[in-house]
């Protein structure tokens, strides 16, 4: 059986996108246009599982739409639309929580760190969350999602599900097992403050991450005083693994000049570090800025972008239903 590929990915709008969104998914969204159908999908419902002020959640929907749109997603060749929308979305995640098994939820790492040492306190929404995105992967038939590596223990999940649905209303290959697409270089980049911990919209410090709508000054204030190293930079990759935020900068660097780590590493090495910053910041202003400018821009025009949003909302509309009415009788519902 031939299976059709298509991509599906979704992004939180929970404030700013960085750096880490961009490199770690955005950029790879954007080049999978050109090789496969593509859905992108702004999961608000995902955000909700942490309480989010209703008129900042709205606004927060329509800049995620923007940075899609700036970054290079095209209405005319993917699917742009709000999770929220598309009623299959909480129809399938039901579903789906009757499979999922308990004992698969409590292993998800994400969960243990979102929640805290008070688990008792965190939103249901925010265990079963998992079960969602494996929903809005599996309500398209989606074959490959374009993640970062905190998603891959998801991914996983979905697949789980996926099959174990498959089995129990035998009906192999129903679902397809997703793939996920996991870019190598860049996918965990790191705070700006703090090697151990991944660049993140909740971080409290504004520097530990760029912000795909900061401008040129920020970039370079935020790249000065990022964390570094008082030794030179060296040229043995094994003494650079031990240098977690030295090694997150020259990774940084080497992905936007699209040159290796190890050609990188050879040309700075001896050098200090305030020199790999210039040089840093310099090409981060001019892959960066531009994106900024242009999500301020598609901002101003707030109907253009629910537009978008709805056109995408009734193509992924009928997938969705299509789909779903399989299900449905897969599962015996009238
Ligand atoms: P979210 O909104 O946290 O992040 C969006 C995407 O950005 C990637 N990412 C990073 N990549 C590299 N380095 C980083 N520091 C970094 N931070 C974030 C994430 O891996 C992600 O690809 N649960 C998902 C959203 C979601 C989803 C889905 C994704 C909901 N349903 C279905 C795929 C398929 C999330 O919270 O992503």
């Amino acid at each position: 059986m031939i299976i059709k590929k298509l991509a599906f990915s979704g992004v939180q709008p929970t404030g700013n996108l960085h750096l880490g969104n961009y490199l770690g998914a955005l950029k790879n969204f954007v080049s999978l246009q050109n090789e496969m159908d593509c859905i992108y999908c702004v999961v608000d419902l995902h955000a909700i599982t942490v309480f989010q002020k209703p008129s900042e959640l709205t606004n927060n929907v329509l800049e995620t739409t923007a940075s899609f749109l700036a970054t290079g997603l095209k209405p005319e060749k993917s699917i742009i639309f709000n999770q929220s929308s598309v009623a299959g979305h909480t129809e399938l995640a039901w579903i789906l929580n009757c499979i999922s098994r308990i004992g698969w939820l409590n292993r998800m790492t994400q969960f243990k760190d979102k929640a805290g040492s008070d688990k008792e306190k965190a939103s249901v929404g925010l265990y079963i969350y998992p079960n969602l995105m494996a929903a809005d992967i599996l309500l398209y038939k989606a074959t490959h999602v374009p993640v970062g590596a905190d998603q891959k223990q998801h991914l996983e999940l979905s697949r789980d599900i996926a099959q174990k649905f498959n089995k129990d209303f035998n009906c192999e290959n129903f679902f397809p097992l997703p793939e996920p697409l996991i870019p190598k270089k860049v996918s965990r980049i790191m705070s700006l403050r703090d090697g151990a911990k991944k660049m993140s919209k909740s971080e409290e410090s504004d520097y530990s991450r760029i912000n795909l709508k900061d401008s040129a000054d920020e970039i370079k204030k935020k790249i000065q005083k990022a964390k570094s190293d008082s030794e030179p930079i060296p040229d043995d990759s094994k003494i650079l693994k031990q240098k977690p935020e030295a090694l997150n900068l020259l990774t940084i660097y080497s992905e936007i000049t699209k040159k290796s780590l190890a050609q990188i590493t050879s040309e700075m090495a001896g050098k200090k570090y305030s020199y790999l910053k210039e040089n840093l910041a310099e090409v981060l202003i001019e892959e960066i800025t531009p994106v900024g400018k242009e999500i301020q821009k598609l901002l101003k025009d707030k109907s253009h972008l629910k537009n978008i949003l709805e056109n995408g909302t009734e193509k992924a509309n009928i997938i969705a239903e299509e789909n779903l009415k399989i299900i449905r009788e897969k599962v015996g519902l009238i």
